[in-house]
């Protein structure tokens, strides 16, 4: 799907046009792109204590160009706004605040490096579980990050992003994956995202293909968001299974034999859905993918039974149950990845989608609710909400409010299937264990459920 604004936005003559009449001029967004040597593709200025002194280990894997505040400090030059190179990416280790006076180490870290902005950076803020300090100032102070991480997120334009990492004791050690994800274009559409990392054995072996020697399934993966979850995970190693709809059988064969992988022609409501499942998998998967979703929009004074049953089997009970039934045939291997599809529409609500918010909030309550229990198998399970993405799905609004959806958001512009099928294939990667019943907005910071 095209966005004729953003095109527009971005030609000579829309950029004159743009500026003498002041309107706002989003930016088209970096993505990543295959066969890219290092997530930060340009330098990275790094600050703080001890998670910064952490994060440190993994810099020259992450750029070629790293800095700190100080001269040796972490064994890295000192930049300066005057002489240092255009930023692109920050991360400040904020965990060492305690009260609420620390706090303007914020102001002094960020101020001067944000006159050195290339474009379209990304900032990482990282911090301390508020829950897991006994101090009430010092949890307050933690907590305080959130409203600054969402603030700048807010303010920093360019393209750029800002998320905060909480990052719990003894997870120290499963920064990299996280930092790899939040400081590349890989996270283009992600900002205003708090993340918890807890202690995690599981490691990725070789970062260009995270996912080699797993298995992943894709339900709905014929085309938009989950075709695009189906080739991105091919991309980083993964076998992958793709399920839909026996009418589209053709279209799914046709991108599983270019991916290299398998289709499941499959509704995922029929009565006998988890026993063709089984069937389906003898191995078992690695990588379990709820993705196959639909609307049917009415207002609830006028919504039938029919569309009201619909979108709850399909979106939220079909998932409970083909999870339920993997696990209990012993076909969820240990160390599995499970991502269910939610939607900011869960978060905030929207007119005319009691159904849709019903089961996307109800997507969001199962990866809490599960997390703890299959957490003890090594599974971690958590929600992707996508808001505005450019799909057939989103081609259908009417235009008005079509318009609305894109723009009421940090970055001014739709997201890209790619952009959520990245959040997923890095909850699908082994270190991603360290995370689970979290819920990951790809949203460009929309207003909506802010
Ligand atoms: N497009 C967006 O802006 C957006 C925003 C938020 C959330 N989402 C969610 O992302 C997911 C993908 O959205 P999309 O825009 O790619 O939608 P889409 O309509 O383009 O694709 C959905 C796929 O699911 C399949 N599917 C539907 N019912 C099925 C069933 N019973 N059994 C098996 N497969 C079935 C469809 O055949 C289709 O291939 C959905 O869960 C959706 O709710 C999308």
């Amino acid at each position: 799907m095209s966005d004729p604004y953003l095109n527009f936005a971005n030609s000579a003559l829309g950029r004159r046009l743009v500026g003498a009449l002041g309107l706002p001029a989003p930016l088209r967004l970096e993505r990543w792109m295959a066969g890219r040597a290092r997530p930060v593709d340009g330098a990275l200025l790094i600050g703080g204590g001890v998670l910064a002194e952490a994060a440190s280990g993994c810099l020259q894997r992450l750029t070629d160009a790293a800095f700190a505040q100080q001269d040796g400090q972490f064994g890295l030059r000192r930049w300066t706004a005057e002489h240092g190179p255009k930023l692109k990416a920050l991360i400040f280790d904020a965990s060492g605040i305690g009260n609420a006076e620390q706090l303007r180490e914020l102001r002094e870290f960020f101020q001067p490096a944000l006159k050195g902005l290339g474009q379209c950076p990304r900032v990482v803020v990282l911090g301390r579980p508020p829950e897991s300090l006994q101090d009430p100032f010092a949890a307050s102070a933690q907590r305080a990050l959130e409203g600054f991480t969402r603030s700048l997120g807010k303010e920093i334009r360019r393209g750029g992003s800002v998320q905060l990492l909480y990052v719990g004791q003894g997870a120290e050690d499963q920064l990299e994956g996280a930092l790899r994800f939040f400081l590349s274009p890989k996270s283009a559409y992600v900002s205003g995202q708090v993340i918890r990392l807890t202690a995690c054995a599981a490691r990725v072996q070789d970062w260009t293909r995270p996912l080699a020697g797993l298995t992943a399934l894709v339900t709905g993966a014929s085309r938009g968001i989950g075709a695009a979850i189906a080739q991105t995970l091919a991309r980083d190693g993964a076998q992958v299974l793709l399920l839909d709809v026996p009418p589209v059988k053709n279209a799914l064969d046709a991108l599983a034999a270019r991916l290299g992988g398998r289709g499941i022609a499959l509704d995922i409501c029929a009565a006998d859905a988890a026993a063709q499942l089984l069937e389906a998998l003898p191995e078992g998967v690695d990588i379990l993918v709820h993705n196959a979703g639909i609307t049917r929009d009415k207002t609830l004074a006028k919504m039938s039974e029919a569309f009201w049953d619909s979108v709850i089997d399909v979106n939220l009970r079909a998932p409970q149950l083909l999870t339920q039934a993997l696990l209990e045939a012993g076909k969820l291997h240990a160390d599995a990845r499970v991502v269910l599809l939610a939607s900011i529409s869960g978060i905030a609500g929207n007119l005319g989608q009691s159904n849709y918010a019903a089961s996307k909030a109800g997507v969001i309550g199962l990866a809490q609710a599960w997390a703890p229990a299959l957490g003890k198998r090594g599974i971690s399970i958590n929600a992707v909400a996508p808001g505005f993405i450019e799909t057939q799905m989103t081609a259908a609004i009417p235009l008005t409010i079509r318009e609305a959806g894109r723009r009421m958001n940090s970055m001014g512009q739709g997201g890209l299937p790619q952009d959520v099928a990245e959040a997923v294939a890095w909850f699908a990667q082994p270190s991603s264990g360290a995370v689970s019943g979290q819920v990951l907005r790809v949203c460009g910071q929309s207003l909506l459920g802010a």
